[in-house]
């Protein structure tokens, strides 16, 4: 259903209605397309904290040199590697620093990388080498000059280590990262979006994390932001051909006949898929259309039948590379007034049908090696909602299956497990949903506005890159920073 209220304010009285009211503002999102396929401007690379960033002289310095780059509008091309503001503080002690790939990792993000900037498309901030408070400085030495000349629809990426279980200095700094990052999500405003990516350290590569910087740094994940993402330090696989990166890969889609999941069958054909499209029977014609539109290969399956692994494993005889759990149903009702039949379809579809024939599939080896598993979670299992404690139940269930089963699945199958948890999506589901309340919904995060089923699309393609190795065990809220459960 159309966002009128979107479509208003991008019109120059309703702009102006709008901020005489105090009313929501949203930009609209640039999202991918073939003819936008990157974001517009450079890509600023900084770094914050190295031994000498910790004391408060040094930060002084810093936070001087970061804004006299800025206020000289230096020309946008000081070169990949050169740090900007606080390129006196670059160096030993940060896990990923150019030394170990970053540099060459943000090149191939296809924006121009520099160390100053006077309007960035997309600012990267190294802090993984921030361990004390004072540290924290560089942090705002480093963003503080940048936030207000970012381009609209901009990008803020902060790498941040794993907080030390035996350093509490450490821990408390990087924790800060996340308090900051999501501060920063909920006031940057104009499109743009702030994620904190932690990397591991103990001589891991950047590499692991150059498909999380490609989709974070890019149209594909406008809709995504205030998220912390955790890697592993998994080698990541290859990428032959980057047009067409899950080229020769099989990818099943539940619940793919229309919304979420055929978007998600859609920009998976786009990335070289080959697609099975799978639906319940009952709604068989619309799945042959979707089908048919896309180049998949439609399978008429409910997801709960008995022998529903066996007939996915059937039709994909070569096996499966991606998985993609994205079927899920509600039967919202008070608990005092849901009877068990509601109860229990939900928990069926949603949960245990995941369960089983994920369990099924890898046992059987019908996913393959390098595949991935992409589960569908939701903000309501993250919230809680009203009169959705089935829903919600199944859906906070998926968090603890992927969170369980990702570490255990790399390690006995080669396998990564994930999932998407979206916010307020513009589907069927949700234009039923009274006016009201919808507003609400649509509103009701950082960028003011409801997500697209191409978002969650986006994001379940970042899990399903061959080289996203190092992404596991992670749920993405694809919810615009959404204020439920945040
Ligand atoms: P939808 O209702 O438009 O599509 C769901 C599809 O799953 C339908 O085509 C349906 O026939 C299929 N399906 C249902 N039961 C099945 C079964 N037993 N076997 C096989 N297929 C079955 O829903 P939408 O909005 O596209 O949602 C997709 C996923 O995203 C769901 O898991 C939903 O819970 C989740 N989600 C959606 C949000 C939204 O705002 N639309 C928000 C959060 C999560």
């Amino acid at each position: 259903m159309a966002d009128r209220y979107l479509h208003l304010t991008g019109t120059a009285p309703g702009r102006f209605l709008a901020r005489r009211l105090g009313l929501p503002q949203p930009a609209p999102l640039r999202r991918w397309s073939p003819e936008t396929p990157r974001l517009e401007g450079t890509l600023l690379h900084l770094t914050a904290g190295s031994g000498a960033g910790a004391d408060a002289g040094a930060r002084a310095q810093a936070e001087a040199g970061a804004r006299a780059d800025v206020e000289a509008g230096a020309g946008a091309d000081a070169g990949a590697g050169a740090h900007g503001g606080t390129e006196a503080h670059a160096g030993a002690g940060t896990a990923v620093g150019a030394g170990s790939g970053l540099a060459e990792v943000l090149a191939g993000v296809g924006l121009p990388v520099v160390g100053r900037a006077d309007r960035p498309g997309a600012v990267v901030l190294d802090a993984t080498g921030v361990t004390t408070a004072a540290g924290l400085g560089d942090v705002h030495a480093a963003l503080h000059p940048v936030v207000r000349s970012l381009a609209p629809g901009g990008r803020v990426v902060v790498l941040g280590a794993a907080p030390s279980p035996d350093d509490h200095h450490q821990a408390a700094a990087q924790q800060a990262l996340e308090g900051f990052v999501r501060s920063l999500g909920k006031e940057i405003g104009r499109g743009s979006t702030v994620q904190l990516v932690r990397v591991p350290g103990g001589g891991a590569t950047a590499q692991g994390a150059a498909s999380t910087l490609r989709f974070l740094l890019s149209p594909r994940s406008a809709y995504v932001s205030g998220q912390v993402i955790e890697l592993t330090d998994a080698t990541p696989e290859p990428v032959t051909d980057p047009a067409a990166p899950l080229a020769g890969r099989t990818a099943l889609v539940t619940g793919a006949a229309r919304g979420i999941g055929a978007a998600v069958a859609s920009v998976l054909a786009r990335d070289g898929a080959r697609v099975i499209a799978l639906d319940v029977p009952g709604v068989r014609e619309e799945l042959e259309r979707t089908a048919a539109r896309l180049g998949a290969t439609p399978l008429p399956l409910d997801i709960t039948a008995p022998d529903a692994a066996d007939r996915i494993a059937a039709a994909a005889p070569d096996g499966l590379g991606v998985l993609v759990h994205n079927a899920g149903i509600t039967r919202d009702r008070r608990l005092a007034n849901m009877p068990a039949e509601r109860w229990t379809s939900v928990i069926d579809v949603n949960l245990d049908s995941v369960l089983r024939t994920t369990d099924e599939l890898l046992k059987g080896g019908a996913v393959t090696r390098g595949g991935r598993i992409v589960a569908t979670a939701s903000i309501a299992g993250i919230a809680g909602n009203t009169g959705q404690t089935n829903y919600a139940a199944s859906k906070a269930g998926i968090i603890g299956l992927v969170r369980s089963l990702g570490p255990r699945a790399a390690a006995d199958h080669g396998v990564t497990v994930n999932a998407v948890a979206p916010g307020f999506i513009e589907t069927k589901m949700t234009a039923a949903v009274p006016f009201f309340i919808r507003e609400a919904g649509r509103r009701m995060n950082s960028l003011s506005q409801g997500g697209l089923p191409v978002d969650v699309a986006e994001a379940v393609a970042w899990f399903a890159q061959p080289d996203s190795t190092a992404v596991n065990g992670q749920v993405l809220r694809v919810c615009g920073q959404s204020l439920l459960g945040a």
